[in-house]
């Protein structure tokens, strides 16, 4: 193997120091395993994370990496896992809640930074968007500033981050707030206050969640006349494609939860338009694209060349989502998820009447059926609860899915170019000859594995079960049917 860095990204690799942030996430986990795997001789790994649900940073992190995702790795590399060191931060208070301890060590050790800690919920209040999404950014910034060491600084933002622009290129678009002032009045103001004009702030922007990212992306732009800076806009992340497993997926955001709730026959009308794109990512083609644009900050010349990029990470060949939603169904087909509430089928529509009454008709009413049978059986009703829970997602999916969104993607081509040749093979992210069909198929059993720990090799059940509930529909519409006919027929006669 080559040691000369502009030929091998490995060897760039060897020696360096990542300080990572969201490292217990879906994205943060395969980052960790491809980095350890994929580049023996990195030095270290600091992850920062938060004490959570009663376990210590050191405690979470030995919890995760039982995961079947770090397998591979288990068996190959055991030692690899010392290199890993947990550190305890929270991105929602000043500074990331770093000790003053950790900072120095930071500052003394860390070369490369790969910002991804976000709170991805759609619907925090404002105030706590931008602590934990923009303040965040802007500290770790300000730490990176310190850094002896530094080559390179990734901030993982979103591709939809300048929401209302058709056409997003890989440039940063001015957000419409100052960052600053947005930060100043987050910490000024009570939450509640803040909350009174949340509608004011956000304008036309769909949520807190883009929001607070888009604000950062001008903080990140900000900062990039003093640091080396890229940033990374992955749309939406779903299973792994290849590495280390095909399927893996730990989070249940956006596509893959509504892909979910259909395969369990629970969402029966999505609220999106057939032929807008809809965009999607394998997560080790994300992560791959992060260590690719890492190597080429630290090798680019500050003197000559621009230190700052902005990186699409999206699918040159997006589908519509009325075709994706007939593949995902038809490969449902083949394999099916076990002990379905209905049979799949997901009704898609753009017109708001259409769906809030077949919200109703097919959400509402039997979700209180059922809980209501579930009540007077002494058993715990979910089911509506759980429907409001779709409902939330489905509209906060829809402000992406009645509108198409194109997106450039030059920067990613041309540094997917630089690859060397010899590392293509690990860190080509180009997967734009992959096999759509095939890539669902992985998707749904990643989803039936590792999201509802159902067995693969029990197919039968599954395949049981849904011809089961086929059947039982069947009966079921049938009797309606026949009991509507009847009825019409008795009221007619009786007249
Ligand atoms: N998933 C997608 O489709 C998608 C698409 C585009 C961009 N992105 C971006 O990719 C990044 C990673 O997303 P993901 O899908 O991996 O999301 P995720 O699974 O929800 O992970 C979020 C990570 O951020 C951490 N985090 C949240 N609040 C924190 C806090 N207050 N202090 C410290 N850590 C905190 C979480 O830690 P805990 O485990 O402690 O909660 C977790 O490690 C995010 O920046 C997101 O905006 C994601």
């Amino acid at each position: 193997m080559t040691t000369d860095p502009a030929k091998s990204i490995p060897a760039f690799y060897v020696g360096q120091s990542i300080l990572l942030t969201g490292s217990t996430g879906f994205l943060g986990k395969v980052f960790v395993e491809k980095v350890l795997r994929s580049c023996p001789d990195v030095r270290e790994i600091f992850l920062v994370m938060r004490p959570k649900k009663g376990l210590s940073v050191a405690q979470r992190l030995e919890k995760i990496l039982h995961l079947p995702l770090y397998e591979k790795l288990r068996n190959e590399q055991p030692d690899s896992f010392k290199k890993l060191i947990p550190i305890s931060g929270d991105a929602k208070e000043k500074d990331l809640g770093l000790s003053a301890s950790d900072k120095q060590m930071l500052i003394e050790r860390v070369t490369i930074v790969v910002h991804g800690a976000a709170s991805v919920r759609f619907n925090n209040s404002l105030k706590f968007a931008i602590l934990t999404n923009t303040r965040a950014t802007r500290d770790m910034c300000i730490l990176a500033q310190k850094m002896k060491n530094l080559v390179a600084f990734v901030y993982v933002s979103t591709a939809f981050a300048p929401a209302n622009e058709p056409f997003i290129d890989e440039k940063v678009y001015p957000p419409i707030y100052d960052w600053q002032k947005m930060i100043d009045i987050a910490e000024s103001l009570d939450e509640h206050s803040l909350n009174i004009f949340t509608a004011k702030c956000l304008g036309s922007t769909p949520n807190t969640y883009i929001f607070t990212k888009h604000l950062s992306e001008g903080i990140i732009r900000d900062y990039s006349s003093s640091l080396p800076c890229a940033i990374i806009r992955p749309s939406s992340i779903m299973p792994t494609i290849k590495e280390p497993m095909p399927g893996w997926i730990d989070n249940v955001y956006g596509p893959i939860g509504l892909f979910l709730g259909g395969g369990k026959g629970i969402l029966r009308v999505a609220c999106c338009a057939k032929s807008v794109s809809e965009d999607l990512v394998p997560a080790d083609i994300v992560v791959k694209n992060i260590l690719v644009i890492s190597w080429k900050l630290a090798l680019t010349n500050s003197t000559t060349d621009s230190k700052f990029f902005v990186l699409n990470c999206v699918n040159q060949f997006p589908m519509a989502y009325g075709s994706t939603v007939k593949l995902l169904f038809s490969v449902l087909h083949e394999i099916p998820f076990e002990r379905p509430l209905w049979v799949p089928n997901t009704i898609l529509t753009d017109n708001l009447l259409i769906f809030y009454v077949l919200t109703i008709l097919l959400h509402i009413l039997p979700a209180i059926m059922i809980d209501s049978i579930l009540y007077v059986s002494g058993r715990r009703p979910m089911l509506f609860t759980l429907m409001r829970r779709l409902y939330v997602a489905n509209r906060a999916v829809s402000y992406f899915a009645l509108s198409d969104r194109k997106f450039g993607y030059l920067n990613r081509l041309n540094l997917l170019n630089s690859i060397p040749p010899n590392d293509l093979e690990d860190f080509s992210y180009d997967y734009t000859s992959s096999d759509i069909r095939q890539f669902c198929r992985i998707s749904a059993i990643g989803c039936k594995k590792f999201l509802l720990n159902e067995d693969i090799s029990r197919l039968d059940i599954a395949h049981a079960n849904r011809k089961r509930m086929y059947l039982f529909v069947t009966i079921l519409k049938t009797t309606i049917f026949i009991g509507i006919l009847w009825t019409i027929y008795k009221y007619i006669y009786s007249l």
